[in-house]
């Protein structure tokens, strides 16, 4: 893309944001059911575990969110997606009750799970309550993925439960979500050829995040060079189109890898179009932002959902949410916009990391080609003439 072009298209993409930031559209809603696990992860964001949680939400608190957003005359229950997460959801005991409810609403749900509660029993509830979709966590080969998440003798329990799944016709989206670090990176090939073998449709790849416990343990993040050969990784795949291998949604690796390792640019709609109902009532943005009370929307135990989600959430919607002086000055920040607001230190104001950076010189070496050719275009026409 020329630089005429590339101008254009960032300014329309800031409008298109901005527009976005002005409507705030409701379309996906996190419910964290809790924050008990039935594993310990080394990376786990919210620092998950064998906790007793004393202010976990109940069903009827759910149910009244739910009917708020159904009784609000402005949101239609069909078109916004819950996104059940926690902790692990299915230790919940009341989870496809909750579920069953939703789905008489018309919610279309969606669930994030470590796989190891599910069986035939599990399996036949989520095709009662109409899941939609479900995302998997597997971290690496059998020992790497036991290892990493402190479970062992899971795996192959793991891997039935999505086959149980994946002859589930009315499940729409099977996908497994691979959380790559230093101790898996080596097996992602492997890890492919597993996930083809099982005819896994959907593969979503994403980078352990330094948050949570990861902050503790981070000595398993990747460096450059490793996120580099996973995005390089992640475009072959895309190539051989055997799966559907994509990055997650969090992260701007510069223009225009983006199109290439997702499909689709890269926005980060938390608080904009996504919020959360977190294990404690609070309403937020996505779980995996840090819980700073300031950050807090408000809690459902005392406010209306509705109400908060139009009325509050402003400090998400301003196209300076994420920004200080150097992210301004970027020639990409309109693309960018300061990347995901999980990974941003509000504290120090700055993003934990800037992932753009590892492909600088790629990005150099591009630019300086790009700019040969237009020299050898130019002494041509020149000579021509
Ligand atoms: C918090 S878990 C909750 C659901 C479930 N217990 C599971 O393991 O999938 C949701 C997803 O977040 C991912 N995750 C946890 N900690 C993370 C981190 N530090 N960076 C990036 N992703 C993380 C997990 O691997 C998992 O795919």
């Amino acid at each position: 893309m020329n630089d005429k072009y590339l101008e254009e298209y960032k300014n329309q993409m800031y409008e298109y944001k901005k527009q976005l930031y002005k409507d705030h559209h409701l379309n996906s809603l996190f419910i964290e059911m809790t924050l008990r696990c039935n594993a310990r992860c080394e990376h786990c964001g919210s620092s998950c575990g064998d906790v007793i949680q004393k202010d976990e939400i109940t069903k009827e608190e759910i149910y009244k969110v739910l009917e708020d957003i159904c009784n609000s005359g402005i949101y239609d229950p069909r078109k916004i997606m819950l996104n059940i997460t926690g902790g692990e959801p299915l230790v919940r005991k009341d989870m496809f009750e909750i579920l069953a409810y939703a789905d008489r609403l018309g919610f279309p749900w969606g669930i994030t799970t470590n796989g190891m509660l599910i069986d035939e029993e599990v399996v036949k509830n989520m095709v009662k309550t109409h899941m939609y979709s479900v995302s998997v966590s597997i971290d690496g080969l059998k020992e790497t993925h036991e290892n990493f998440r402190k479970v062992p003798g899971s795996y192959e329990k793991i891997l039935k439960g999505i086959e149980l799944m994946m002859k589930e016709p009315s499940i729409k989206v099977v996908q497994v979500t691979t959380c790559v670090n230093k101790k898996n990176i080596n097996e992602l090939e492997e890890l492919y050829q597993l996930l083809l073998s099982k005819k896994v449709p959907y593969w979503r790849i994403v980078t352990v995040d330094p948050i949570g416990r990861a902050k503790d343990n981070d000595d398993i993040l990747l460096n450059g060079e490793e996120i580099k050969r996973m995005v390089r990784f992640i475009r072959e795949k895309q190539i051989e189109n055997k799966m559907v291998v994509s990055y997650g949604c969090g992260h701007y690796f510069g223009f225009n890898m983006d199109y290439d390792i997702r499909n689709h640019p890269f926005i980060c709609y938390t608080g904009v179009n996504v919020a959360s109902i977190l294990s404690n009532g609070d309403i937020f943005v996505c779980p995996d932002v840090k819980r700073l009370p300031e950050l807090i929307q408000g809690n459902i135990r005392k406010d209306n959902f509705v109400e908060v989600w139009e009325k509050k959430f402003k400090i998400f919607r301003t196209m300076n949410r994420t920004c200080n002086k150097k992210c301004k000055a970027c020639s990409e920040w309109k693309l960018c916009g300061g990347d995901a607001l999980h990974t941003w230190d509000f504290e120090e104001n700055k993003p934990l990391m800037c992932s753009k950076e590892y492909f600088k010189e790629d990005y150099r070496i591009q630019k300086e080609l790009q700019n040969r050719k237009k020299r050898q275009e130019a002494r041509k026409k020149k000579k021509a003439k």
